[in-house]
């Protein structure tokens, strides 16, 4: 279906824009990315831990700082753009699935849970495609 400039000129708040989201998704994608990097970092050793290596330190500011920044897009996407659902909501299971992806590195790092591995990367891999799909998400408008 067409959309003329009238449905446009009515349709402000479905196809608004926020800057200030698209930093914070934006910045937030960069954050999850560089998890892998920092990862790859601290497992080069034939897939071993560098237990004396701070890159899971690094590593693990980078969660903090990723969840950070995803809440801060919730919110922000909440407040300005709320007739986007799916950009808020988005943001808010990114925010929970990275709270929970640092719950189980905790426990692989702290409880030497380290079968929960296989847990770990993989929901790293569905992080990522949500972190890419939303600021992807926020060229479309609804
Ligand atoms: C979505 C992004 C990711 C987040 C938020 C995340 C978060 C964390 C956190 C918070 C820890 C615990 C660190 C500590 O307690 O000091 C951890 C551990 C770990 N992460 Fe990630 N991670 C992510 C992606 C990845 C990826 C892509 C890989 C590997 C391909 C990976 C591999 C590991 C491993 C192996 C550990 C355990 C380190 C050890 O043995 O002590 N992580 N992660």
């Amino acid at each position: 279906m067409t959309t003329t400039y009238a449905d446009r000129s009515t349709d402000t708040t479905a196809s608004a824009r926020s800057p200030l989201f698209s930093v914070l998704i934006g910045l937030t994608t960069l954050a999850v990315l560089l998890q892998g990097l920092w990862a790859g970092i601290f497992l080069q050793h034939d897939g071993q831990r560098d237990n004396a290596s701070s890159w899971i330190d690094v590593h693990a500011r980078g969660a903090d700082i990723g969840i950070l920044l995803a809440a801060a897009a919730t919110v922000a996407a909440f407040v300005k753009l709320r007739a986007r659902k799916d950009l808020w909501g988005g943001a808010a299971v990114l925010t929970a699935l990275l709270v929970a992806e640092s719950y189980i590195g905790g426990l692989i790092r702290d409880a030497s849970k380290d079968t929960l591995t296989v847990v770990h990367v993989p929901l790293a891999m569905a992080i990522m495609g949500l972190a890419v799909w939303l600021p992807v998400r926020t060229r479309h408008t609804t």
